[in-house]
């Protein structure tokens, strides 16, 4: 039970690159315990001028079958690699730790049972020290004409434009798609509260299939669920926005039984 991959897509670059099997390989990361299991890092061709850096990860359990996530970050103007070294990855940094150390639950692992392979800590200097350093850019294929990396482009921040009806419009479409969909939110998120998710969701007018009950990791309350058709609204109890950071085995647990299709409450 586990996912074939996180394929973090970290930002533009202006040239047009392929990804390879061969060349985007990543064969370890420097001051780093062994590799878990494959990843690649290279770029691909979005237009003829334009390339988006990826990292794709392959699942411990059985990566020819499955499930594959995407993850982005928002921001707007964030690097998807936030979450991975932060979030969701199997190796992370915590906020003011200097230390990369293995998630004990990397959205890549089993729900049940299984554990990690046991894996040293390194050292680091911080996420965007971590991921300047010209030895970690040569292992992670990163060309020398790429600016250097930042978690946020404060630009674009700036610039971007906020719209009323923000991204809801992309869910009825989806739907319609037949794709299943779920929503988690942290509940003391500050930025994006729960109670707007919780309104906007409600405002769409879906038929309730199962209401609000709470759902459980380990036999502690994690938070509560509500199901629409093909749509599922969790809140995460007690954390904020990087929930996955905060609650790490809860959150994990949730998105690998929403990929696998396992009941969650
Ligand atoms: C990548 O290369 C390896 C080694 O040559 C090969 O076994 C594997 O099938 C290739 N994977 C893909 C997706 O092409
Ligand atoms: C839910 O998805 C299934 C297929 O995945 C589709 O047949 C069904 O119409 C969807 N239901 C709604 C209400 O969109
Ligand atoms: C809600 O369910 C009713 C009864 O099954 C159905 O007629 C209606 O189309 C559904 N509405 C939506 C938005 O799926």
């Amino acid at each position: 039970m586990k996912f074939t991959a996180i394929l973090a897509i970290a930002g533009l670059a202006s040239a047009a690159l392929a990804a390879n099997n061969v060349t985007d390989k990543v064969t370890s990361l420097p001051s780093c315990a062994p590799l878990p299991s494959n990843w690649w890092s290279g770029f691909l061709d979005i237009t003829p001028t334009k390339s988006l850096h990826y990292i794709f990860i392959e699942s411990l359990d059985k990566p020819a079958t499955d499930p594959i996530l995407i993850w982005f970050n928002g921001g707007p103007g964030c690097s998807s690699l936030l979450g991975l070294f932060q979030e969701n990855g199997p190796f992370v940094i915590d906020d003011g730790e200097t230390l990369i150390k293995p998630n004990p639950y990397p959205w890549l692992r089993g729900i049940f049972g299984e554990n990690h392979p046991s894996l040293k800590a390194i050292i680091g200097d911080g996420q965007s020290d971590y991921l300047n350093r010209a030895d970690v850019r040569q292992a992670l294929n990163i060309p020398n004409w790429i600016p250097s990396y930042s978690q946020c482009n404060d630009a674009m921040y700036g610039t971007y434009m906020s719209y009323r009806e923000g991204s809801v419009w992309i869910y009825p479409i989806l739907k319609a798609y037949g794709y299943r969909l779920m929503h988690y939110s942290g509940d003391t998120d500050g930025a994006i509260p729960t109670l707007g998710t919780r309104t906007w969701i409600q405002q769409q007018g879906w038929n309730v299939t199962n209401d609000w009950r709470p759902y459980e990791t380990e036999g502690q309350v994690s938070g509560y669920i509500i199901d629409y058709d093909n749509f599922s609204f969790a809140t995460i109890h007690g954390v904020g926005h990087m929930a996955p950071q905060w609650k790490r085995e809860d959150v994990t647990t949730l998105i690998l039984k929403f990929a696998h299709k396992i009941p969650i409450a």
